[in-house]
């Protein structure tokens, strides 16, 4: 059973078949989610079975994503998946990190650990195999760089044309670098991201172009593995909190509806609670949830923050994202400039080391935990989102104190680490490392 697309919309939820190419509802406009029929899964056998297959040479269990595929059944086979061995990526310790914000101890999900870098890639598979099963010649994103590197990646080694958009000198190189190097057709636009995403809508649907931003619904079923992954790592203990960083706001529709669906199956027992950590910048989303009647989002025209992920004026998967951080009991914060670039220092102290939207989280929870809103002794896991290399400007910057927030205001290096510069003399610098 591949399942259907259902509409979101808890007032109208149409449903339309899986091979409907859709982004929203042509009803009422709502976002799609994909719904299956979960009746005769058992929570004992998918654990043995996803276990098993860690013994498995084929590239489709091997993969952090298809393993799990019970979870997302909305293909008919699976001739048409393209795997680059996305997923399967590390819980880490991270005694440091707890330290700094107030908690016990932390865990860190490190989707950096993918192929291309990002959490994107957990989604793409999934995406970029239902443009397969579609029969599409040619993909397109508009993206802050992650989504785009990934795309780039799936659909050279699909053998798809990729067409991405990119708002023009806002992307980090590394990520600009990737869709190059993968090849995609790279279109910098004098637009922002909010804008563009507009213009490329009109595009795909004018010359039947598949689009692969997060309001693909396909995207969201497989950055649902990260949750699925991360749970059976714990063994399917839950965490008291899951914090993750908030941009489009794709992934946390994805990790609400993933514990839903984990819930239902009976793969768990309880539902831990979101938080989303947004750039103080560009925090449309929490502006909505401290709303009193948290109705409809108003969008920032002019999203400003050095992560640039996360710079996004107008989310558009936020109902979903509203409704699952409400059903968690969850929680949405902001964080500074300062904040993000200290937090993302100590990552790196860790040994661990993230891109600066991923190091909203801990600077996130330092916050909740100086206001008393998550507990010393709670359990938390965050997600990492992005690889430390992904913008390596800003890291040269922060450690020799020539980083500038959006206004042109310098921020400090409170953990700086300069390069020094030395004579070639053993003599000096034996000197020099004995002063510490
Ligand atoms: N962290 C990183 C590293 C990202 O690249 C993004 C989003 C997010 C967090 C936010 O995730 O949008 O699901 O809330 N990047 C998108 C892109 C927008 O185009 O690469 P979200």
């Amino acid at each position: 059973m591949p399942g259907q697309l259902r509409c979101f919309s808890h007032a109208c939820r149409a449903n339309f078949a899986i091979t409907d190419v859709l982004y929203t509802c042509p009803r009422c406009g709502g976002l799609l989610e994909a719904c299956y029929d979960f009746q005769a899964l058992e929570p004992e056998a998918l654990r043995r079975l996803w276990r098993d297959r860690r013994l498995s040479d084929d590239l489709l269990d091997r993969s952090g994503v298809w393993r799990y595929r019970e979870m997302f059944p909305f293909l008919d086979d699976y001739a048409g998946v393209v795997s680059l061995r996305e997923g399967n990526t590390p819980l880490l310790d991270a005694p440091a990190a707890a330290a700094y914000s107030g908690l016990d101890g932390l865990q860190f999900k490190h989707q950096g650990y993918n192929p291309s870098g990002s959490f994107k890639d957990n989604g793409m598979t999934a995406g970029m195999a239902q443009a397969v099963r579609l029969g599409r010649k040619m993909v397109a994103c508009v993206s802050t760089g992650n989504t785009s590197a990934s795309m780039a990646a799936y659909a050279a080694a699909a053998g798809l044309k990729a067409v991405i958009f990119i708002p023009h000198g806002n992307i980090a190189y590394g990520k600009l670098a990737q869709a190059l190097e993968y090849g995609a057709v790279t279109l910098q636009v004098e637009a922002n991201f909010d804008q563009i995403l507009a213009l490329v809508r009109e595009l795909a649907e004018r010359e039947g172009i598949y689009l692969l931003n997060s309001v693909n619904p396909f995207r969201i079923e497989g950055q649902k593995t990260i949750i699925i992954e991360m749970l059976e790592q714990r063994g399917w203990r839950p965490p008291d909190w899951i914090v993750l960083p908030g941009g489009n706001l794709g992934n946390a529709s994805a990790f609400g509806k993933a514990l839903r669906e984990l819930k239902q199956v009976g793969l768990i027992g309880r539902l831990p609670r979101l938080a989303v950590i947004q750039a103080q910048g560009a925090a449309p989303f929490y502006d909505l949830f401290r709303s009193a009647e948290r109705a409809a989002i108003r969008k920032v025209d002019d999203p400003k923050t050095l992560a640039t992920a996360i710079r996004i004026g107008a989310p558009v998967s936020w109902p979903k994202a509203l409704y699952e951080v409400q059903a968690t009991g969850g929680l949405v914060e902001t964080v500074t400039e300062q904040e993000i670039a200290d937090a993302k220092a100590i990552i790196g102290r860790c040994g661990i080391g993230c891109e600066p939207a991923s190091a909203a989280t801990l600077a996130g929870m330092k916050k909740m935990t100086g206001a008393g809103r998550i507990r010393r002794d709670a359990d938390v896991v965050a997600v990492l989102t992005g690889h430390l290399l992904k913008d390596p400007d800003y890291i040269y910057r922060y450690h020799t104190n020539q980083l500038l927030d959006p206004d042109g205001r310098p921020l400090e290096p409170t953990f700086g680490n300069r390069p020094v510069v030395v004579p070639n003399d053993p003599a000096r610098i034996a000197a020099m490392l004995r002063e510490g």
